[in-house]
């Protein structure tokens, strides 16, 4: 069915210049045919009204954990991908850290048929860097690319071994995928569940130093100068960490990060009340921390927003802060935290729009895949948002099977209204498209 979405504020970003205009969009067999002001309604099809609203291209996920195979009953492909469309993101990468590990072909082979089967959105897998995440022998990468991964990961885990590190560098070199670490040394962290600080310390828990990260991340850059690999550090949440990144990328290397939304709206005094769903690895840090990640993210030295959406059940959390499965939720409540930057002005609406939508896309090579984008011709993935409208953030109303967020009640402003995943309406909270 053809469709026009009549006089939004429309921004993409993955043009040379950006895109930031009134304008209606046409859709036509699924795909983006037009972008321009007073469009013809088509004459078979439909109109639909999205004016005072933002629409830009159907925002791209890095970094998810959808529990299948093995924890379906924390989330599985149907339910985080209903997620990812109530959040407006259309394209997500999901983590090999399943059950069994998704390190070899027959397992990504599943993740890409299920997803086929089920998913409302795109779903990529990540294979793992070593078999069953164990950090000694590497994981099969040219079955696992052959099958349909986007890029290598341990995450949940780090690669701990430096001589294994360069070998998978190397490897992922020679079949052209980005290597995504975990940058947390396992020794200097001994096993802490929050940061280490002043509220570890006054609240009674071990923690762990932001050096368990920045120290992985520099031994890891010393291995990118030395082998040209793609470098991406997942989750980066230390003001060394960022540091560290920002020296890298003037010397050229071809490294990048993500941040996600808990790490630059929360900091450790979110843990002092003992709530679980604080519990992320790696861990909420200071002030000085998040203030540092925000001019990071102003710089461009932050190249994109990930959620690390991971759910977990009341199994999981509902126990001591130490026995806590670490992990958040992400894909619904990543809307709104990233316009609270923007109002606060630390990045603009087309910086926010840029690091959800067309940096992720480039850096995973999803946008030769037609994610991230609203150029003609591109598959219609795209969301449209109401950066006005106030809510109360609320687990009850999510599409997740987990309810493991520490927003829960937390007036926000900014939802996502529309989702569209080649021109197919997946998510639509007024009714708008019917
Ligand atoms: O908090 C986290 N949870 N960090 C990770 O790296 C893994 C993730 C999970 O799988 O639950």
């Amino acid at each position: 069915m053809d469709l026009l979405l009549r006089g939004g504020r429309v921004i993409d970003t993955s043009g040379e210049s950006v895109l930031d205009v009134a304008a209606d969009v046409s859709i036509r067999d699924g795909r983006v045919v037009d972008i321009g002001r007073g469009l013809a309604a088509p004459s078979h099809g439909r109109v639909i009204d999205v004016a005072d609203l933002l629409v830009c291209p159907g925002l791209v996920d890095l970094h998810v954990h959808f529990r299948e195979p093995g924890h379906e009953y924390k989330e599985d492909i149907a339910s985080g991908s209903a997620s990812a469309a109530c959040g407006g993101f259309t394209t997500v990468c999901c983590m090999p850290n399943t059950v069994p590990v998704n390190d070899c072909r027959s397992v990504t082979e599943l993740i890409v048929q299920r997803a086929r089967q089920v998913a409302a959105v795109n779903v990529y897998p990540i294979g793992a860097i070593s078999r069953g995440l164990q950090g000694r022998e590497l994981a099969e990468m040219a079955e696992m690319r052959d099958a349909g991964i986007v890029a290598v990961s341990d995450d949940g885990r780090p690669v701990m071994n430096a001589g294994l590190m360069r070998r998978a560098l190397e490897y992922a070199r020679t079949f052209d995928l980005p290597l995504v670490q975990h940058a947390e040394d396992l020794e200097l962290a001994e096993a802490g569940v929050m940061n280490e600080g002043e509220v570890a310390t006054r609240i009674g828990l071990r923690g762990q130093p932001a050096q368990a990260e920045s120290v992985m991340v520099a031994r890891d850059l010393e291995l990118v100068e030395w082998t040209g690999a793609r470098y991406h550090v997942a989750h980066v949440s230390s003001s060394r960490s960022v540091d560290l990144v920002r020296d890298a990328k003037r010397r050229g290397l071809p490294v990048s990060c993500e941040v996600t939304p808990h790490h630059f709206t929360l900091t450790d005094d979110a843990c002092a009340d003992y709530d679980t769903n604080t519990k992320v690895m790696p861990p909420l840090r200071t002030s000085r921390d998040v203030a540092a990640i925000k001019e990071a993210m102003a710089e461009g030295v932050i190249d994109c927003i990930a959620t690390d959406h991971a759910p977990h059940s009341d199994v999981e959390k509902e126990v001591e802060f130490d026995c806590a499965a670490p992990g958040m939720l992400g894909l619904e409540t990543a809307i709104p935290l990233t316009l609270e930057l923007v109002r606060e002005r630390v990045i603009d609406l087309v910086r926010a729009i840029r690091m959800l939508t067309s940096a992720p896309a480039a850096l995973f090579g999803l946008d030769a895949r037609g994610a991230g984008t609203l150029r003609g011709g591109a598959p219609a993935d795209l969301c449209v948002v109401d950066v006005n409208r106030r809510f109360s953030i609320d687990r009850e109303n999510m599409q997740s099977r987990s309810r493991n967020t520490p927003f829960h009640g937390r007036d926000a402003q900014g939802i996502c209204v529309l989702t569209m995943r080649g021109g197919q309406v997946i998510h639509d909270v007024d009714g708008r498209s019917r």
